[in-house]
């Protein structure tokens, strides 16, 4: 028997549900860049209500999100202090040095979250040698460091230390809603601890395309005018709207049926020989998973065979990522291969 491809690659690859589809076919429709379109603002009013944030805006990616985020808190030249592994800093294009025109300046961290201490020696006013700070990034979750979720303390920390030096944080929420399916800490406490929090619709949510920039109405205002330099002003942006407030509204509740699934995958691959995964890391979907006899590149081709889509991230790694589109037989045929490979 043929199974269907089992795409472990990333919860990027997750299909729209038949509710969006529908409500896609359905939505209300005008010109969002003249400021019309209904189902746009609709689901910018439910995303920025659910964090408990002034105003929203729809970009069309994560990436975009999170460059509008900078282009606005910053001045050209500034410094933004961010995590070594960041998503803004190692993933984005160099979108914050050529189109924001900042500099990063990176931290090492316990597992995504940077030492506020540290940066409240990182951060400066400016002076004729060195640049201003004009921003702080957090990563909820962290997608480089296993999903790792960042604690409410520390992240209470990074942000009293910035505020109190007058310094902005941004929150990369592209897996908020895994960080808040994690368990224990409402949505608007981990938003309270950012000025502005991006989070995407697409992922472990399912929509096709779509993320939202939340924060102070003065804020997305500003906001609006730079995504529109960058191209993110979307004319009947309602058609893929509609799918983000499907997506907001029913598939939040179900991210946690991905961190079992993620668990399961984690816990029978430490017991593996060959196989090393951190497992204190493995908190929400994602599993890295460090191969100390095994290739990597290999692993990824033979999987292919056996209609198991695979992503290696470095030369000694793999990350798994479990999301709607995988269930409990694809996991269990991607352990009966893994377990195989592990002994040949
Ligand atoms: C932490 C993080 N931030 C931002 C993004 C950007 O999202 P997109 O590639 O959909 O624009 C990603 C994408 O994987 C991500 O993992």
């Amino acid at each position: 028997m043929s199974h269907a491809i089992a795409d472990f690659r990333s919860d990027t690859v997750t299909r729209p549900t038949p509710a969006m589809r529908q409500a896609m076919f359905d939505a209300e429709l005008d010109d969002d860049v003249l400021g019309h379109d209904p189902t746009t603002h609709a689901l910018e009013i439910e995303g920025a209500r659910l964090l408990g944030k002034e105003a929203a805006i729809f970009t069309p990616s994560g990436v975009m999100a999170n460059l509008v985020a900078v282009m606005t808190h910053c001045r050209p030249a500034d410094e933004v202090i961010l995590e070594e592994w960041a998503h803004t800093s190692r993933f984005e294009s160099g979108g914050a040095a050529s189109v924001a025109h900042v500099q990063l300046r990176t931290m090492r961290s316990k597992r995504g979250l940077m030492d506020a201490d540290e940066i409240a020696g990182w951060i400066s006013p400016g002076n004729h040698h060195t640049p201003r700070t004009g921003l702080v990034i957090v990563e909820q979750t962290h997608n480089f460091h296993g999903g790792a979720v960042l604690s409410l303390d520390g992240l209470r920390r990074i942000h009293e230390t910035a505020k109190s030096r007058g310094v902005p944080v941004h929150m990369d929420g592209a897996r908020f809603w895994n960080a808040v399916a994690a368990g224990g800490v409402a949505a608007t406490d981990y938003a309270a601890c950012a000025e502005t929090v991006s989070f995407c619709l697409s992922k472990g949510l399912c929509a096709p395309v779509g993320s939202l920039l939340c924060g102070p109405t003065k804020f997305i205002e500003e906001a609006k005018f730079n995504r529109k330099r960058v191209g993110g002003g979307m004319r009947q942006s309602g058609v893929l709207a509609a799918a983000g407030l499907v997506a907001l509204r029913e598939m939040r509740g179900r991210l946690v049926e991905d961190h079992a699934r993620a668990r399961r995958i984690a816990e029978t691959l430490a017991s593996l020989p060959g196989f090393v995964v951190d497992l204190a890391a493995v908190q929400t979907n994602i599993v890295f998973v460090r191969l100390e006899k095994l290739d990597p590149a290999r692993v990824v081709e033979e999987a292919a065979k056996e209609r198991i889509r695979l992503y290696a991230t470095g030369p000694k790694q793999i990350r798994f990522v479990t999301h709607h589109d995988v269930d409990d037989d694809d996991v269990t045929r991607l352990l009966d291969f893994l377990e195989i490979q592990a002994k040949d």
